[in-house]
């Protein structure tokens, strides 16, 4: 058994199989999946399949790329009352992307900001995107104290891993872990705690060897988790029960036994 703890479900390449998509991940082991919301204006359709798949929950969020778009600029109050429903068990994703930088950093802040005191007032998780932006994403996170939360599709440089670890966060893997070119990535995955891992797919988008370059779905998660195990010379089972431990110490929220695992 292990979890997908960052996908997105609605994006149009796998809406079109998506009775597909939830079937083979079940088959390959998925006890659960997140469907990650990256703007409000599409958030019915993520929760809507987060309410259609037992196995499915959601988090609430802005993407920083979305963060200038009109109708996007929400107050606190309002990403709070998105938690309202049980199916919604995080934040985000929400951060900070300087790499494409398509919307002024300010309001990437601002949005990362409000989702963070939304997170401390829920006492629910945040899930934060950081692209070539560690220096401010760990202001923002220590102005703002302390949240619970997980760094997503973690490829940044071993200091952003190392503060994050001091801020209590948890640092979450992607197919990127599998690449050829990613050993300094696995080095730096090999000295993180054992207690404060998770694995993700990202999916559509990253899928692992050997699937790179193809569309990626939840069921890819498992290669992932091996080549993690791989780094961290433990079997794929221990790294699968680890990461799924891991995961509902941090998704308090997401319920352990319904459905059953
Ligand atoms: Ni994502």
């Amino acid at each position: 058994m292990i979890i997908d703890s960052h996908c997105h479900l609605d994006f149009p390449t796998l809406v079109k199989d998506r009775d597909g998509v939830i079937a083979r991940a079940r088959a390959a082991g998925l006890a659960r999946m997140v469907n990650i919301s990256t703007n409000q204006r599409t958030f019915d359709t993520v929760l809507s399949t987060a309410e259609a798949y037992s196995d499915v929950f959601c988090c609430f969020g802005i993407h920083p790329e979305h963060a200038g778009d009109e109708g996007e600029d929400l107050s606190v109050e309002t990403i709070v009352q998105k938690t309202n429903h049980p199916k919604v068990i995080g934040l985000g994703e929400t951060g900070l992307d300087y790499f494409r930088n398509t919307v002024p950093q300010d309001k990437q802040q601002q949005s990362f900001r409000r989702h963070i005191q939304a997170a401390q007032q829920t006492n629910l998780p945040v899930v934060i995107h950081s692209r070539a932006a560690e220096d401010d994403t760990l202001r923002v996170l220590k102005d703002e104290g302390s949240v619970q939360g997980v760094l997503h599709c973690f490829s940044s440089r071993r200091f952003l891993a190392e503060e994050g670890l001091k801020l209590g966060l948890y640092l979450s893997f992607s197919g990127i872990l599998t690449f050829n070119k990613s050993e300094e990535l696995r080095q730096i995955a090999r000295d993180i705690p054992m207690d404060r891992l998770l694995v993700e797919t990202d999916a559509p988008f990253l899928a692992p060897e050997p699937f790179r370059g193809k569309i990626c779905e939840p069921a890819y998660v498992v290669k992932t988790a091996e080549v993690l195990a791989e780094v961290k010379r433990v079997s794929y089972d221990e790294i699968a029960a680890q990461t799924t431990e891991n995961f509902f110490r941090l998704f308090k929220k997401c319920p352990k036994n319904s459905p059953e695992i």
